[in-house]
């Protein structure tokens, strides 16, 4: 009788091993545990034991309801572990949630423009879509000038312009503001031309006025020279060479001395000048009285050469791969 108990032990958890499912569990349960189980059957048989059988019948039938209800638990839970799918390791380290950042251009801008607020400019902004008056009329550019010329421009249909210069801005200031004026303006400027690795149709500038009593070339020059140093550090160096803008007079092109790779390179960065009379004039600011100078920098210039980006159609191809690296 006893060796047959172990016989239906072996059984028993046999047939357990096979259920996985909450359903079958719960069958095996009804089938082995249940109030009409076996085991209940088998305490049934207790009377046909004989009397001396029965202490020893009594412990094996104990220890076999333990056995039973000890797998069926461990079966139970192993059955759940394995249906809520594979173990979660919560110490492993997560998967990188892929965070934007800034576009090169965008972070060259603010800091253009925190150090020139840092020497006393205001940034400020201008509209993108503007009137000739603004692009060039006012700007001293004569009706003639090749610089007008639609093949140089985008002109929009029933008038108005995609401003080609952010020296737009020194005529909006300087109309609404009197002087002094001291701001600086970024923004994006758009020119028809054909796309290679150093042209694009839109650009971005950076423009800088300052308009007051007895400002002087020599502070249009240290002015520059600061921004260089600021951004390039103390070694940079400023070169101006005598050039022609009709809004401004003298005229100049503006080079900056930055280390790229390494070694100390010239690179050209743009225009500046003393604001030229006509300009103050068309806007009602007495000339003999206030005196300002202009500038206009290349932001992309600064950035590629900054780091050592060769050519500008990687800056707008909206390739995250490439962006991510500055
Ligand atoms: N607007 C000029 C250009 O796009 C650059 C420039 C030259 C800006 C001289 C200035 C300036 O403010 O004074 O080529």
């Amino acid at each position: 009788m006893l060796a047959e108990l172990d016989t239906i032990q072996e059984e028993a958890l046999v047939s357990l091993a096979s259920c996985d499912q909450a359903a079958t569990l719960e069958q095996w349960r009804i089938a082995w545990l249940g109030s009409k189980g076996r085991l209940k059957s088998l305490m049934g048989r207790m009377k046909d034991v004989e009397a001396a059988e029965r202490p020893a019948f009594g412990q094996r039938m104990n220890t076999l309801k333990q056995a039973l209800n000890q797998a069926f638990d461990h079966q139970c839970s192993r059955a759940e572990s394995e249906q809520s799918g594979p173990a979660v390791d919560v110490t492993e380290p997560g998967l990188p949630t892929g965070l934007g950042r800034q576009h090169v251009i965008s972070r060259t801008i603010a800091e253009i423009l925190e150090v020139f607020a840092r020497m006393g400019f205001t940034p400020t902004t201008g509209p993108e879509v503007e009137d000739e008056w603004h692009n060039f009329t006012a700007l001293n550019v004569p009706e003639s000038h090749p610089a007008r010329e639609p093949i140089d421009n985008f002109y929009l249909e029933g008038g108005g312009m995609l401003r080609s210069q952010t020296s737009t801005v020194q005529i909006r200031v300087l109309e609404h503001t009197p002087p002094p004026v001291r701001i600086v303006a970024a923004g994006r400027v758009y020119r028809p031309d054909t796309h290679d690795a150093t042209h694009y149709s839109m650009f971005h500038q950076v423009e800088g006025l300052w308009v007051d009593r007895g400002v002087t070339m020599v502070d249009l020059r240290s002015t520059l020279l600061g921004f260089a140093h600021a951004f390039f550090g103390q070694d940079a160096e400023v070169r101006m060479r005598p050039s022609y803008f009709p809004f401004t007079e003298p005229s100049a092109e503006v080079d900056m001395k930055m280390r790229i790779k390494g070694k100390w390179q010239w690179v050209e960065l743009g225009g500046c000048g003393m604001v030229d009379p006509n300009v103050l004039e068309s806007l009602k600011i007495d000339p003999e009285i206030w005196t300002g100078f202009a500038f206009g920098l290349g932001v992309e210039r600064i950035a590629m050469r900054k780091h050592g980006i060769s050519d500008i159609r990687w800056l707008y191809e909206n390739d995250a791969r490439f962006l991510r690296q500055f």
